[in-house]
């Protein structure tokens, strides 16, 4: 599978660590950095991965900074991309399974390589279910970003 992965100085050492585990488990993966150890801001690896996704150039996505709250936040702003911090492995797939989750994001503060990588792992062995309650939950995920895109535009 084709998988961006970003992450700022937090995560930068896990990123590394990572792109070896996707390699070997046969995957793509597009690092859309950050490229070195210093001081970065989160939101512009959330914009990299986020707009990968959603250009068509990965299906999934991984974003890990300090907690893997800001990477988080920053890429639910991007209409389309459904991310969560999954530090245990229910989450890691079933956020996938019932939420069509597309982007995982990681805290390297919190969590250590061997746990990442079993994330990693379930996240993306899973798929979408497909299940109808599912689809509606989602269809109205949709529309709040819809609505509120809406409102947004107004107050520009
Ligand atoms: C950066 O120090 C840190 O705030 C960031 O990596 C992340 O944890 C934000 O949620």
């Amino acid at each position: 599978m084709r998988v961006a992965i970003g992450a700022d100085h937090g995560g930068y050492p896990l990123k590394g660590i990572l792109l070896d585990f996707l390699s070997a488990g046969g995957h793509e993966p597009l690092d859309c950095g950050a490229y070195g150890p210093g001081p970065s801001d989160y939101p512009d690896f959330a914009r990299a991965v986020a707009e990968a996704v959603l250009r068509g150039d990965a299906e999934r996505g991984i974003l890990i900074c300090g907690s893997g709250v800001g990477a988080s936040v920053a890429a639910n702003k991007f209409p389309g991309i459904r991310s969560a911090v999954c530090h245990d492995s229910f989450s890691a797939h079933q956020g996938v399974e019932d939420d069509n989750m597309n982007v995982i994001s990681l805290g390297a503060r919190v969590v250590g390589p061997e746990l990442a990588k079993e994330l990693v792992g379930f996240f993306l062995d899973a798929r979408f279910s497909g299940a109808e309650r599912h689809r509606r939950r989602l269809g109205k995920v949709e529309k709040i970003e819809e609505e509120y895109r809406g409102v947004c535009n107004e107050l520009e």
